[in-house]
C-alpha cells in the first residue's frame, strides 16, 4: 500500500511540468506571429517578381530570343541610329510567338548598349486596331515626335502631305532625328483608304530622306498580299518568321526560368527554398506530363503565362511554395474540357455509341466511317450478351444524330472525300474527340454501367 501513495505524488509532479511546458507554447505563437509577417512578405515579393516575369518582357535578355532574328532586327535599327539608313522589315508569326516582345527587346537593349545615339531616335508604336484610320495615326506620330504645335500652325489639304511634312521635319532637324515606327497588326493599315500611309511611310525608307525604320508585325501569313502594287514594290521584303517549336525539355527550362527566384531576392533563404522545391516539382511525373500536354498544344507563349498565372494564383503565407496540388488543380482548370460536360448528359444508348467510334477510330486509325459502321458495332457489342438493352435501327439514328448535333462528331463534307450525294446511313463521319480523351472523360462518368466500362477498356479483337 505505501508503494502506491509513493506513485500518485509522481503524477502530481509531472503535471506541474505540463503546465510550465504550455507556458512556453504560447511565447512560441507570438514568435510564430511575427514569422507569418515575414512570410506573408516573402511570399508577397515572390509571387510578384513571377507575375512581372508573366505580364513584361523587359527581363528578357538577348539569349532568351531566336539568336538570328534577334541580330537582323537589332542590326537593323542600330544601322538607322548609327549610319542613318533607312529599311522596312515584316515580322510575322502565330499569336503568341514573341513578335512583339521580339522588336521591343531589340530596342530595349540597343537603348542600353547605346544610349546617347538612341537619344536622336524616336520610336512610334501604332497598333491596327487603335489607329483605324490615317488621321488617327498620324495623331499619334505628331504626338510622339512632339509637333504638335508646329503641325496646328500648318494647313494640309490631305493627309499625305501633312505624313510628308513631319518627316521632312525630321530630316531638317539639326541632329537629324531618326524615327523607328512599328506597326503592329499590320494587316489592318492595308484596309486604311488609298493604303496612303503605307505607302509614304515606304517610300520615304526607301528613298532615304529621312532615316526611317518601318517595322511591321502580323500573325497573317498573306499579309503581303492585301497591300497595293505599289506599296508592296516600295517594300524591302526583309521578313523575320517566328514559329516558336518548342519541346519539352525547352518547355521546362523556359517554366524555371520565369518561375525561379534571382540570387538578388531580398530574403535569401526564402530564394534557396523556393528554387529548391521549384527543381524537385519539375522532376515529378505528374508536372512533367502536364507540360508535356501543354508542349502537345503547340507552343505558344500565351499559353504557358496563363497556365503559370493559375499555378500561382493560390499562393499565400499559409502556402508559400508551390506544390504538386497547385499544379494538377491549375490543369484540371485550364484543360476544362466543355466536352467533359457534355457528356455527363449522355444517355446510355448515347454513351455505347460514343465508345463504338473509339473503337472504329482505333480500328481504322482515325479514318471517316458510316453509320452502318456504327451500328455494327454497337449491335456487335449488344448482342454479345451484355446487360444492354438492343435498341432498334431508328432509335439507334436518333441517339447517333444527337450526337452530331453536340458535335460530338462532324459529317466529313463531300469535297473532302469526292463522293458525290450519298445515302444518309453512308455519309462519311469523323469523331471530334480522340479514342485517349474519349477514354480518360468516360472513365470519369459516376453513372457508366460495368458492362459498357469494361467495352470501353477492352482492347480490340
Ligand atoms: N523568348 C521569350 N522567352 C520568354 N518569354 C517570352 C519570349 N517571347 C515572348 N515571351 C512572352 O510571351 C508573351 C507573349 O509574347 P508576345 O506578346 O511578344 O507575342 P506576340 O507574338 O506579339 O502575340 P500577339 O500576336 O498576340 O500580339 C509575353 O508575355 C512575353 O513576355
Ligand atoms: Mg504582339
Amino acid at each position: 500500500m505505501p508503494e502506491v501513495k509513493e506513485e500518485r505524488k509522481e503524477v502530481e509532479v509531472d503535471m506541474k511540468e505540463v503546465k510550465v511546458d504550455l507556458k512556453e507554447v504560447r511565447i512560441d505563437l507570438k514568435a510564430v506571429k511575427v514569422d507569418m509577417k515575414e512570410v506573408e512578405e516573402e511570399v508577397r515579393e515572390a509571387v510578384g517578381m513571377v507575375r512581372g516575369r508573366l505580364t513584361s518582357c523587359d527581363w528578357l535578355t538577348e539569349a532568351d530570343f531566336p539568336q538570328d532574328d534577334f541580330q537582323h532586327l537589332y542590326c537593323l535599327i542600330r544601322n538607322m541610329v548609327e549610319r542613318k539608313e533607312s529599311n522596312s522589315l515584316l515580322i510575322i508569326g502565330p499569336p503568341g510567338s514573341g513578335k512583339t516582345a521580339l522588336w521591343k527587346g531589340a530596342w530595349r537593349i540597343l537603348m542600353e548598349n547605346m544610349p546617347k545615339l538612341i537619344k536622336s531616335c524616336t520610336l512610334v508604336e501604332l497598333n491596327g486596331l487603335i489607329h483605324v484610320d490615317d488621321r488617327l495615326a498620324i495623331l499619334e506620330i505628331t504626338r510622339r515626335l512632339r509637333l504638335e504645335d508646329v503641325a496646328a500652325a500648318e494647313t494640309f489639304s490631305s493627309h499625305a502631305e501633312n505624313l510628308r511634312y513631319l518627316l521632312s521635319r525630321l530630316k531638317d532637324d539639326d541632329q537629324k532625328r531618326g524615327m523607328v515606327i512599328v506597326l503592329e497588326e499590320f494587316q489592318l493599315f492595308s484596309s486604311h483608304r488609298n493604303q496612303t500611309l503605307l505607302y509614304n511611310l515606304f517610300d520615304v525608307a526607301q528613298s532615304s530622306q529621312t532615316p526611317m525604320c518601318v517595322i511591321g508585325v502580323s500573325s497573317r501569313l498573306d499579309v503581303l498580299e492585301g497591300l497595293e502594287k505599289r506599296v508592296k514594290s516600295r517594300f524591302s521584303h526583309r521578313h523575320v518568321y517566328l514559329f516558336p517549336r518548342r519541346n519539352l525539355p525547352d518547355i521546362h527550362a523556359l517554366t524555371r526560368r520565369i518561375a525561379s527566384l534571382p540570387d538578388a531576392f531580398p530574403h535569401p533563404a526564402f530564394q534557396k527554398e523556393w528554387n529548391l522545391r521549384l527543381d524537385a516539382l519539375l522532376r515529378l511525373p505528374s508536372v512533367e506530363s502536364v507540360l508535356r500536354r501543354l508542349c502537345d498544344l503547340g507552343f505558344n507563349f500565351h499559353v504557358l503565362r496563363a497556365f503559370l498565372f493559375l499555378v500561382i494564383s493560390n499562393l499565400n503565407a499559409s502556402h508559400p511554395y508551390v506544390t504538386e496540388e497547385d499544379v494538377t488543380r491549375a490543369a484540371s482548370l485550364f484543360f476544362y474540357n466543355q466536352r467533359a460536360s457534355l457528356m455527363q448528359g449522355l444517355s446510355i444508348l448515347e454513351i455505347s455509341l460514343v465508345i463504338a467510334i473509339k473503337h472504329l477510330c482505333k480500328i481504322y486509325n482515325g479514318r471517316p466511317f458510316n453509320f452502318e459502321m456504327l451500328f455494327h458495332e454497337y449491335e456487335k457489342f449488344a448482342l454479345r450478351g451484355s446487360s444492354i438493352h438492343v435498341h432498334d435501327k431508328a432509335v439507334v439514328a436518333k441517339a447517333f444524330e444527337n450526337l452530331l448535333t453536340l458535335k460530338l462528331l462532324r459529317r466529313v463534307e463531300r469535297g473532302e472525300m469526292g463522293s458525290g450525294s450519298v445515302p444518309k446511313e453512308y455519309r462519311l463521319y469523323e469523331a471530334l474527340m480522340s479514342p485517349e480523351e474519349i477514354s480518360e472523360h468516360l472513365m470519369n462518368l459516376p453513372s457508366i454501367p460495368t458492362d459498357l466500362q469494361q467495352w470501353l477498356t477492352s482492347q480490340l479483337e
